[in-house]
């Protein structure tokens, strides 16, 4: 593949922090903020790269509305579900080890067990640090100057040195803070500057298809993770649509990248309130529309990315109809591929046998007849039939998705509630 590891993020977590309908902004200026405190520890390359990839994606475990809210606390209430998701989600991807852990103690106190905690790990100094431009950020008031906030804002992080902050960390942050550029920085500097910035050079290696494809893996969590009833929706599309090019005996290649586009295909979501995608009432008109323009948000977010080409459309064109009706491009025949319309089938059949907020999972015959009814003649089919030989397989491979998305809500909920009995436990003694 004709891309770097580099680039890859740099896109990713660009674009996801543009669209994230929950953060905008937050991360990239929590990833500025803790830049300038780690270069002031006189931190190394490595680990400057790794604080600002955390940086960049700490609060991505933040799943609803009402959670974003009490995250713009100072002292947030439960911060655990959130990291511990999020840390689990990019624990998956093996170049992010160190990130993920940097992430799971993100609203770690100091005054606990500052350096290691024995249920649970050593607590990285990113951490700390991570923490003290997180809550800088929070602290600050949109749309009134940021430089006549600047005193107050220091003077309110210095009293929590020793006791919430690392006192270490926070005397980085008074020598970097008294400066009106750190400021300026954070309210200037834009995601592509602070990236460019820290990301160093283990990451210039060029992307083979099995590290793309963890890649994937780990965004596709993002998306799964934040409904219930669609657990391992991308899972088991991205399952589901392989098996089927693999029957349709597509070369190897072909049906990994296929696999990929699975992954990613709703990946357009996170521009779309949680709220929305788990309402149980019937949409209104609008409401139906906003969440139309997931497809359209999977083509921006991927589309910037060159060496994915085929990925994109796979992806972002799993809604479009050979008769016209689909969106985000309103495809007709000619536009379409047959590669999105195995992925469409794909995300239509798991979809169809997942409980959703206003009915239970459907039998595999109901599916059938579905299919056969109303989607027959907006994908094609040919791949249709390819479904219909080979039903015993895919059904099972569906089910067994299933399985796979359930075990891992019950890993990161364990994951949460150890670190919250070990925060109350320390805090009682
Ligand atoms: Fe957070
Ligand atoms: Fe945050
Ligand atoms: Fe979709």
């Amino acid at each position: 593949m004709n891309i770097t590891l580099k680039e890859l993020i740099t896109s990713f977590t660009k674009s996801i922090d543009l669209y994230n309908y929950l953060l905008k902004n937050h991360h990239r200026r929590t990833a500025i903020a803790a830049y300038h405190i780690g270069v002031q520890m006189g931190l190394s390359a490595e680990r400057l790269s790794d604080l600002i990839i955390a940086a960049s994606l700490h609060d991505i475990g933040a799943l609803t509305i009402s959670e974003r809210d009490s995250l713009i606390q100072m002292d947030v209430e439960n911060p655990f579900p959130h990291s511990s998701l999020g840390s689990y989600m990019l624990s998956s991807f093996s170049p992010f080890e160190k990130i993920s852990r940097i992430i799971f103690y993100h609203h770690w106190h100091y005054d606990l067990d500052n350096t290691y905690v024995p249920e649970l790990g050593p607590v990285p100094l990113e951490s700390y640090i991570l923490h003290v431009a997180d809550r800088t950020d929070i602290l600050v008031q949109p749309d009134y100057s940021i430089l006549a906030q600047k005193q107050k804002i220091i003077t309110k992080m210095q009293s929590y040195r020793g006791n919430v902050f690392h006192p270490e960390v926070i005397d980085a942050y008074l020598a970097q803070a008294q400066k009106d550029s750190f400021w300026l920085d954070i309210d200037n500097w834009d995601m592509e500057t602070i990236l460019g910035l820290g990301i160093c050079d283990r990451y210039e290696i060029t992307l083979t298809m099995d590290l793309l494809e963890e890649f994937a893996l780990t965004l596709s969590k993002i998306i799964d993770s934040r409904s219930k009833f669609a657990i391992s929706h991308s899972f088991g599309v991205s399952q589901v649509a392989y098996t089927i090019a693999k029957r349709m005996d597509y070369s190897q290649e072909n049906c990994q990248k296929i696999r990929v586009a699975g992954l990613l295909h709703d990946i357009g979501k996170i521009a779309i309130a949680t709220e929305l995608i788990e309402k149980k009432e019937q949409l209104s008109e609008t409401e139906r529309a906003d969440i139309r323009t997931h497809a359209y948000f999977t083509y921006l977010i991927l589309g910037h990315i060159s060496g994915l080409e085929g990925i994109v459309e796979w992806a972002s064109g799993h809604h479009e109809n050979h008769d016209g009706s689909g969106y985000p491009m309103n495809l007709a025949d000619v536009g379409i591929s047959q590669e999105m319309d195995i992925v469409s089938y794909a995300d239509i059949y798991t979809a169809l046998s997942e409980d959703r907020p206003y009915r239970p999972g459907m039998t595999t015959d109901r599916i059938i007849q579905i299919l056969q009814d109303e989607f027959s003649s907006k994908h094609g089919e040919p791949v249709l039939q390819v479904i219909l030989n080979n039903l015993d397989e895919i059904d099972m491979i569906c089910k067994a998705s299933v399985q796979v998305g359930i075990s891992r809500f019950h890993c990161y909920q364990k994951l949460a509630e150890v670190q919250e009995q070990s925060i109350k436990g320390r805090v009682n003694r």
